[in-house]
């Protein structure tokens, strides 16, 4: 099912979420499919558990050619319970990020630029990966919803935050 995405000033998004006890429950079903619907819905590159108002560490992404961002590489869809998320290096990088909760804007936000996570599918196997790049940056702004943190509380150049047909003209980005 197709859920509303909170929207940044809503207090939900503010609170740290709860480690998930118990896996493949029905409860924990019925909320990752829903969670993959409404992303697929709105070329979400991902999305956190607190963006559809429930308060725990759970997260989905996932890219393959996505119009919300056509220059990113593929990342596998990916669900991923209780992260933990190590940087590799204190190498940062900066690239474009929006959020769902945050409809028509964009900003550079410095990143880590190589990480390892870990934590639990679905089924409550664990997950122990190295990424970089664009899907180091996805791991990153996901779990951050999980304390609480919305990529624009990252952006240090104001200069480069802004709405979308604002600061690419002549691109088709579409963001609703
Ligand atoms: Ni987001």
């Amino acid at each position: 099912m197709i859920r509303e995405v909170l929207k940044m000033g809503d207090e939900r998004l503010l609170a740290k979420a709860k480690p998930v006890e118990k896996f493949d429950t029905e409860e924990m079903r019925s909320l990752l499919a829903d969670m993959h619907d409404t992303m697929e819905h709105l070329n979400g590159a991902g999305l956190a558990a607190p963006q559809i108002g429930v308060g725990l560490r759970v997260v989905v992404f996932g890219v393959k050619g996505n119009p919300r961002y056509p220059d990113a590489e593929d990342v596998p869809y990916t669900v991923l319970i209780n992260p933990l998320v190590e940087p590799l290096s204190d190498e940062m990088e900066e690239g474009w990020e929006g959020c769902l909760s945050v409809p028509g804007l964009r900003g550079i936000v410095p990143r880590y630029s190589r990480l390892r996570y870990r934590g639990f599918d679905a089924a409550g196997n664990p997950i122990d990966r190295i990424a970089e790049g664009f899907h180091a940056r996805v791991v990153q702004h996901e779990c951050d919803h999980l304390d609480g943190i919305l990529y624009p509380m990252r952006v240090r150049d104001f200069t480069r935050f802004g709405f979308i047909e604002a600061l690419f003209p002549n691109q088709e980005i579409h963001d609703d």
